[in-house]
Order: structure tokens, then C-alpha cells, then sequence
């Protein structure tokens, strides 16, 4: 099984960036316990902050992986190319959210990812990231 989790912007500052919402935690060092618990998963993980690199990766991801952990971050709110490309790439993609995002400002509470993915976890800080690997196996 090959996973690949892709994150949007300002996701790489998890750790620093509002660690009440996000935590403490850097995604670096959370991404090595999940390649840890998950020893029998080949695991991938790519970030980046620019909406047209999130839509490559989605669609190379697809040649070669066999589900995708996504966290569009604010994207998830404001991009139908992003949305689009989750129809397109026939994949699964499940979405994960590390905060409540219905618990915040409306502005959250849509998404354009949500109607193509497969399943959508939303709010239980990163283990956000483990239940999405989780739904890939059969166990
Ligand atoms: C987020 C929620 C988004 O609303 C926000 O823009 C993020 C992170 C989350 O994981 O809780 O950057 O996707």
C-alpha cells in the first residue's frame, strides 16, 4: 500500500502557527511516528503553499500511489481547481482537517474537496492524519 499525504499552505509551520488550534507539534516530527506506526504503509508526504503545485502533485500522485491523505488547508475553502482535480484523478482522496473546522468562522465550513473525497475526518488534532491512513486498511 502506498499513501501519499499532501498538505496546503501555511502547514508547514505546524508547530509555531497557533499551536492552541494546530499544537505543538512540527509535521516533520509527527510524520516520523506515523512511518513508524505505519511500518507496512510506504508512506510519501509532500507540502507545499502554491495552489497550482498542490494540483501537479495531486495528479503525479495518481500514477503512482494508491490513496492520497489530503489537508488542502485554506484552499480547501477557496479552490475549485484543487476540487476539480480530486474528481479527475480517479484515486481516493480522503480529507483531513487537524481543527473543528464547523466549530470556526463560516468561511470554513465549506469545501471544495469534500463532494469528490472519499471520506472526510475533521478535528481530532493530527491523529486527524492517523484515522485517514487508517481508512485505507483492512484490518
Ligand atoms: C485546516 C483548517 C483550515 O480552515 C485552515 O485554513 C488551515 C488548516 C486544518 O487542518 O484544521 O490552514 O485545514
Amino acid at each position: 500500500m502506498k499513501l501519499m499525504i499532501i498538505n496546503g499552505p501555511n502547514l508547514n509551520l505546524l508547530g509555531t502557527r497557533e499551536p492552541d488550534t494546530y499544537g505543538k507539534e512540527s509535521f516533520e516530527e509527527y510524520f516520523s511516528k506515523l512511518q513508524f506506526k505505519f511500518r507496512e504503509v510506504e508512506l510519501s508526504f509532500f507540502q507545499s503553499n502554491i495552489e497550482g503545485e498542490l494540483i501537479d502533485q495531486l495528479q503525479a500522485a495518481a500514477k503512482d500511489f494508491d490513496g492520497i491523505i489530503l489537508n488542502a488547508a485554506a484552499y480547501t475553502h477557496t479552490s475549485v481547481g484543487i476540487g476539480d482535480a480530486v474528481k479527475a484523478i480517479g484515486i481516493p482522496v480522503v480529507e483531513v482537517h487537524i481543527s473543528n473546522t464547523f466549530s470556526r468562522e463560516e468561511f470554513r465550513h465549506k469545501s471544495f474537496i469534500s463532494p469528490n473525497a472519499k471520506g472526510v475526518i475533521i478535528g481530532f488534532g493530527l491523529q486527524s492524519y492517523d484515522l485517514g491512513i487508517s481508512s485505507f486498511l483492512k484490518k
